[in-house]
């Protein structure tokens, strides 16, 4: 049941900003190494560090009453952590909670699409780079195609609202798919986000630079096939949407590089280990974890180190695909 928020208190950084959306990753573990996002080889944070599910959502309370109506729950991969079912159940009786949502890779769904459903989950989004098992394999090191396609088939069984495929485009490696995945899927009544890649972490056997495709060039290779229409669609997330004329489809650009949206930021990040995140591209930061762990049971200290963060929440990311990362941070640590 989708419930008003009566709190009349909100998030408000020093550039005016509202702040609205929480990113929650769960686990910086995955069972895929997309390229993009982790080196081959990661060392992942030990069990004893993470946040537990209680303080994850005692913190999500906190944001809620600090008037944040949207939290979605990302990784590494959030379905992989134990218990997750309990998160978004517990998640889902938050007052003022309008809007809870997942990004996955898509490979447990097979095993727990309908049970998210049931734990109240209406829209989820779903990471899908490639339909071609070779290219898939290479871009996720390690990823099965056929366990992601047999996946958002269980999403579409269950019947979500909404389901929302991402594809980062990358030069050479899937940037020939952007006509098959949007294909794909307006056939299924998905929308699409196409996502340029952000330099997080360094990753040595891929170059960014090398595989920068731009949101612009992706648009012009749909118009062969496609007329797309500009749209005032707005999820509250990074995307730009347009429409298919043909099919009604949305289909939405991720341009940090090409179209910077920092302007419109209304969000900010908690990493697995209770760090609060105040912009994706940059350090700043607050250990939650140290505020909730050394005052238990204290809402109201929680809340004071949020409200007080957003003194030191960044204009926007700073990002340079020539040169190397400035954060080192991979991508898994946050979920994007
Ligand atoms: P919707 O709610 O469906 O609009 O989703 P979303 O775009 O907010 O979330 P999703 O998890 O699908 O993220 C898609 C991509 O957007 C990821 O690659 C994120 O890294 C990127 N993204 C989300 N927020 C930001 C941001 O503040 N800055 C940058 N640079 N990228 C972001
Ligand atoms: N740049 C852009 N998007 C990325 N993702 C993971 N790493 C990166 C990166 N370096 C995407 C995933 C997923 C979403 C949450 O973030 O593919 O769709
Ligand atoms: Fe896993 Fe997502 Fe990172 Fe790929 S992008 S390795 S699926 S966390």
């Amino acid at each position: 049941m989708e419930t008003v928020n009566t709190n009349s208190e909100q998030l408000i950084d020093k550039f005016g900003r509202t702040i609205d959306y929480l990113r929650i990753s769960v686990t910086d573990r995955c069972d895929f190494r997309c390229v993009y996002c982790m080196e081959e080889k990661m060392e992942f944070v030990p069990r004893a560090q993470l946040l537990t599910l209680e303080e994850i959502s005692t913190i999500a309370r906190a944001f809620t009453e600090l008037g944040v109506s949207k939290i979605r729950i990302t990784g590494g991969e959030p379905l992989v952590r134990r218990n997750i079912l309990k998160l978004f159940e517990d998640l889902g009786q938050l007052p003022g909670l309008t809007n809870l949502v997942t990004t996955t890779n898509g490979s447990q769904l097979p095993k727990l699409a309908s049970d998210l459903k049931q734990a109240g989950l209406k829209r989820i989004n779903i990471s899908l780079d490639s339909l071609d098992a070779e290219k898939f394999r290479r871009i996720t090191r390690v990823g099965d195609l056929n366990k992601v396609l047999e996946g958002i088939d269980a999403a579409l069984a269950a019947g979500f609202e909404k389901i929302k495929i991402n594809a980062v485009i990358l030069k050479n490696r899937n940037h020939e798919e952007v006509t098959d995945l949007v294909q794909f899927a307006s056939e299924r009544g998905m929308d699409l986000s196409f996502i340029e890649e952000m330099p997080l972490g360094v990753i040595d056997d891929h170059d960014r630079a090398e595989a920068y495709y731009s949101s612009d060039q992706i648009r012009e290779d749909l118009e062969k096939t496609f007329t797309l229409l500009p749209t005032t669609e707005n999820t509250g997330g990074p995307s730009n949407y347009f429409r298919l004329a043909e099919t009604g489809t949305l289909v939405g650009f991720i341009s940090p590089h090409s179209h910077n949206f920092c302007g419109d930021c209304n969000r900010v990040r908690l990493t697995c280990e209770g760090r609060l995140l105040l912009c994706l591209g940059q350090e700043h930061s607050v250990d939650l974890r140290h505020v909730l762990r050394s005052n238990p049971g204290d809402l109201e200290k929680l809340k004071q180190a949020i409200r007080e963060s957003m003194d030191i929440k960044p204009e926007g990311h700073e990002f340079d695909l020539t040169a190397k990362p400035v954060i080192f941070r991979h991508m898994n640590v946050t979920g994007g």
